[in-house]
């Protein structure tokens, strides 16, 4: 059951009504649902009960300390894709420990600050990172905990930005030279190989290119064991995608089924060849865990009548949501109070001076400048790909609890935008 329902007429985020966090915070305003991000969170954990399992939340999806922090108290790891990230993970409490770092461009500072502080594994995705880790790691008298993202060429049928395992796409190892990179690895003394990864791609609506790349993981795994390379971990990445609601979207298959179906294959993979021995399998979600658990709230400034188009001129724009503009992406808009009366087909766009300055195409709605918005499913990769654009304040963001509201993050002011920047003397 969705979090955000309408009581009464009115849009509301669990027990609050948005019009009274619209009033007290202003807008744009990221609101967040904690029951769902929980909800979301333990899909994945229960479905893992009693096995040697490792959710990794991919936090670039969402870095909000706040979302990290309770995600922490659930047990959770994170995946980072940089220093800046594992700061976050370790400034909410997060445990380096259960942390991995994935990415095509660890620098070297990067790699010192994730040995220092002792992370669970570096996903290595080339030969010269794989010997500069070595190099840092031996400089401070350190064995790095490796795993290899290899790139299972499976077509993950997704947007080709958000499709990263085949053979084209800048990620991984490619599926061909692993083993020879695997025995570089296993060479270098101040690696120590403990894993393999991937990660096919992002929005998968259906499990079977997951359970394909697990097959291609498996016969390499059993392939390095026969060469005297054996790994304790499986990381088959994240990717699980979400129902945006577009009309005739298929819905996502649920985590608790495709977890079953991948710990089915991996259990019997196990007792056929390795004596029931299991091995530890880590995931990292990112979208499924928190894109329904938010929604931008908005307010329509003016309404243009168009001679081809109408425009509902919103205060929210491209700079805090890039996915409709970057990815064509399709995300619902809600009344957040629904107005009897005739609907108009409407552009709802941002104030940003861009024609590419968009957040939904040809929605039908019945609203008056002054009404609120609520743009649906925003809680991936909205308010962290946001941007200043245009000298624009980042949004402020608030998570709901019951009945409660709490800010996690404060809207940006101007000044704050340009407090870095000096003049000339
Ligand atoms: N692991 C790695 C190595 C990744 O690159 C990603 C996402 C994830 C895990 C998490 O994937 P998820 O479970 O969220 O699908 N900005 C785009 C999505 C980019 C995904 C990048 N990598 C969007 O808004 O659709």
């Amino acid at each position: 059951m969705s979090h955000f329902q309408y009581q009464n007429g009115v849009l509301h985020a669990e027990g609050v009504a948005l019009p009274a966090i619209a009033e007290q915070f202003g807008s744009p305003t990221y609101v967040y649902s904690k029951a769902a991000l929980l909800e979301n969170f333990r899909s994945y954990a229960d479905a893992c009960t009693g096995r040697d399992a490792l959710v990794c939340y991919a936090m670039k999806a969402n870095s909000n300390l706040a979302i990290l922090d309770l995600l922490a108290r659930e047990g959770a790891g994170f995946d980072i894709v940089s220093g800046g990230e594992l700061l976050r993970v370790i400034a909410a409490g997060g445990d380096p420990g259960k942390t991995i770092f994935s990415g095509v461009g660890k620098t070297v500072e990067e790699m010192k600050l994730a040995l220092e502080k002792g992370i669970l594994c570096f996903n290595v995705e080339s030969i010269p990172e794989l010997h500069r880790l070595n190099e840092v790691a031996g400089s401070m008298g350190k064995r790095a905990p490796v795993s290899l993202r290899v790139n299972p060429n499976v077509d993950a049928k997704t947007h080709p930005y958000i499709a990263t395992g085949l053979k084209a796409n800048k990620f991984g190892v490619a599926f061909d030279d692993a083993l020879a990179t695997y025995r570089t690895a296993a060479s270098l003394p101040h690696l120590d190989v403990v894993g393999i990864d991937c990660h096919i791609g992002s929005q998968l609506l259906d499990d079977a290119p997951l359970l394909e790349a697990l097959d291609k993981l498996i016969e390499l795994i059993d392939t390095l064991a026969a060469d005297g390379v054996n790994l304790h971990h499986l990381d088959i990445g994240g990717g699980l995608g979400v129902n945006y609601g577009a009309e005739g979207d298929k819905p996502p298959v649920p985590v608790g089924d495709y977890l079953g179906r991948l710990f089915a294959r991996i259990d019997a993979w196990r007792l056929d060849k390795h004596d029931g021995k299991p091995i530890k399998v880590i995931f990292e979600p990112g979208r499924s865990i928190v894109a329904d658990t938010g929604v931008l709230l908005t307010k329509i400034e003016f309404l243009k009548p168009g001679v081809e188009k109408n425009f509902a001129i919103v205060d929210a724009a491209m700079n805090d949501l890039m996915r409709p503009t970057l990815y064509q992406a399709w995300m619902g808009v809600q009344p957040v109070v629904p107005r009897e009366g005739e609907q108009l087909t409407y552009d709802v766009v941002g104030p940003v001076c861009e024609s590419g300055d968009w957040l939904a195409r040809e929605r039908d709605l019945a609203v008056e400048p002054g009404d609120l918005l609520a743009i649906m499913t925003a809680g991936a990769y909205g308010m962290t790909m946001a941007s200043n654009y245009n000298t624009r304040g980042r949004a402020a963001e608030v998570i709901v609890d019951g009945d409660g509201v709490h800010v996690i993050r404060q809207r940006e002011n101007p000044a704050d935008l340009f407090a870095l920047e000096t003049m000339l003397k």
